[in-house]
């Protein structure tokens, strides 16, 4: 048997940081919305071995790679010594803020459990997709969500009302933002680094209630403050796309990718189109129905 499966990504409509913990991550509150543009992943039963092969040159293929950490933790738990072959077929940009390779890590876990007959709940896959990375569990449900913690507590929401016949802009610039390097520089923005608990919750019932105008006013992302500090060109594209028709702009998760909402897939269009005759065509852009 041999399973694909698209891979998709995310936008964080807010991430409100609320503090280092003394673990060193940080307490942070986001509203997590799925985005349709998608990796390619297949996955079989062969040989003795785990095997992953990569369309990205610059993946590695080994244990540094999340989808065959994913892997390993996976059989280990599931107890199985078979063999299996992975491809994964990167379209998404890497270190993009929209958890292109979080996603490929819940993948991989929920396709083994379907490959191998479910021997695993998926209370045990969230716990192993925890441990892989914080954005992963996320990606094991396909639903708008609520996350709190440090991002790995997952309250799944219905589609948001605001945002139906809505669609994305995508653009990444062409240089990715290290996540740890975010969370780090955050220390020198002490407001961005210590918000207020209870701006996610506010997002999600005007987002419920229909409300995009009120909303759009609440989209907020801490850690745009070491982003913008350092690379200016982000905050650019943000007043571009605001200036040029987009409902709402915003850096996503730790960047470097900037979403824009527009009314529906034709506007996205004209926006990528206008933000490409100002900037070049040499970002990576997409545009997709939300
Ligand atoms: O969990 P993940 O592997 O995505 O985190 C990568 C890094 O980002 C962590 O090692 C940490 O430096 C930072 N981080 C954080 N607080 C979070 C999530 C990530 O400080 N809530």
């Amino acid at each position: 048997m041999r399973l694909e499966k698209k891979s998709p990504c995310k936008v964080n409509l807010i991430l409100n940081i609320l503090g280092r913990r003394p673990d060193g991550f940080h307490e942070l509150e986001t509203v997590m919305q799925p985005v349709n543009i998608c990796d390619e992943m297949t996955f079989e039963r062969a040989g003795t071995s785990l095997q992953l092969t990569c369309s990205h040159p610059e993946l590695p293929t080994d244990a540094k790679n999340l989808v065959h950490r994913a892997a390993t933790a996976f059989l280990a738990a599931a107890k199985i010594s078979d063999g299996v072959k992975i491809h994964l077929k990167k379209n998404l940009p890497l270190a993009g803020g929209i958890g292109g390779g979080s996603a490929n890590a819940a993948v991989t876990f929920s396709a083994l459990n379907e490959l191998f007959g479910s021997p695993l709940p998926l209370g045990k896959l969230h716990e192993l997709a925890a441990a892989l990375g914080s954005d992963v569990p996320f990606f094991l449900y396909d639903k708008p969500a609520l996350a709190t913690g440090r991002g790995e507590k997952i309250q799944t929401l219905e589609d948001f009302s605001a945002l139906k016949g809505k669609a994305f802009f995508l653009v990444h610039p062409g240089f990715g933002i290290s996540t740890p390097w975010s969370y780090q520089n955050l220390a020198r923005f002490p407001e961005a680094l210590n918000g207020q608990a209870g701006r996610a919750q506010k997002l999600v019932s005007l987002l419920q209630a229909g409300d995009l105008t009120a909303a759009s006013a609440e989209i907020y992302n801490s850690l745009e403050a070491p982003a913008f500090d350092k690379f200016p060109v982000l905050e650019l594209y943000k007043e571009f796309l605001r200036e040029n028709g987009a409902l709402m702009a915003h850096m996503s998760g730790s960047g470097s990718t900037t979403f824009a909402i527009a009314e529906n897939l034709d506007d996205a269009d004209a926006l990528a189109e206008k933000f490409k005759s100002q900037f070049g065509d040499r970002s990576w852009t997409a545009t997709v129905a939300i």
